[in-house]
């Protein structure tokens, strides 16, 4: 099977003022100190990559008190030009909803303010014509539904059930969304019985990723249609990936799993 490239068009958050000071999910422990130099230092070899392959990353400014905006992804949905707000279930993620919504108004962009709770695309992924969307810990099924009503999409409803496994990025990964030949990867047991049935009727072929490769965060792994980012520690996941005909790229992002989040979450695709 021979994968494709696409360029992308990504927006990212320099985690300068990264830190565990709160705790809203169960990799978060704010007794372990966090390296924000680190941080900072592994971030930018996530953003040099993607620049290297010729994306294009654009930048908002990180707020200081809100050391979970780096993760990006969590900011906003964005498909076919249209911005559908994030809305935070938790308070202290609730001011970067606003802040993500404004970067993409001043950018020209049409934004919806969602009336749901929603955490962006940490729990919507598009794939293809349709978009995935998880719910259980953090995004409200009628924000899906919100969701659909705004983009004309079809959106489907996945129930996590892991606490562990809390984002629909944490636990699914879009590879490929060519029709001719659509990939994803998912850890089944992160899913309700009745979401697995739903994953296994769409996409039998796609990549099951082993317990061991998720509690790395392995899914949490960015993909331009042939490349694909992944952390380094998920090996039997990057097995799979080349088995599929693509090319896992290990960037370490260690130092951000402390918050619970890696390069997917670090990573949001502006889809213009
Ligand atoms: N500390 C953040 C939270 O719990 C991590 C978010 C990770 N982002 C993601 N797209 N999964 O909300």
């Amino acid at each position: 099977m021979s994968r494709t490239s696409t360029p992308r068009r990504y927006l990212m958050c320099r985690p300068t003022h990264f830190e565990v000071t709160y705790e809203i999910n169960p990799w978060m422990n704010s007794q372990v100190a966090t390296d924000t130099a680190l941080a900072v230092r592994q971030w930018e070899t996530l953003r040099e990559t993607y620049l290297a392959w010729g994306h294009t990353v654009e930048l908002i400014e990180p707020a200081p008190g809100l050391p979970d905006m780096v993760y990006a992804a969590n900011g906003a949905t964005v498909v076919d030009g249209l911005v559908y707000s994030a809305r935070f279930r938790h308070p202290e993620r609730q001011p970067e909803g606003p802040l993500y919504q404004k970067w993409f108004a001043d950018a020209g962009f049409v934004t919806q303010t969602a009336a749901e709770v929603n955490e962006g695309e940490g729990d919507m992924l598009v794939m293809g014509d349709v978009i995935l969307a998880g719910t259980g810990f953090r995004t409200d099924p009628a924000a899906h539904r919100e969701l659909a009503a705004f983009t004309g999409r079809e959106v489907v409803t996945l129930e996590l059930v892991n606490p562990r496994f809390y984002h629909l990025d944490t636990a699914l990964a879009v590879l490929d969304e060519d029709p001719a030949h659509p990939m994803i990867a998912y850890h089944p047991d992160a899913f309700s019985p009745a979401s697995q049935a739903e994953l296994a009727r769409r996409y039998p072929d796609a990549i099951r990723v082993s317990a061991e490769d998720a509690a790395h965060l392995g899914l949490n792994a960015v993909s331009d249609g042939r490349r694909v980012v992944v952390a380094p520690q998920a090996t039997g996941f990057a097995e799979q990936l080349r088995a599929a005909g693509f090319e896992p790229h290990p960037v370490d992002t260690s130092e951000l799993l402390k918050g619970g989040g890696g390069a997917k979450c670090c990573t949001l695709e502006v889809r213009a």
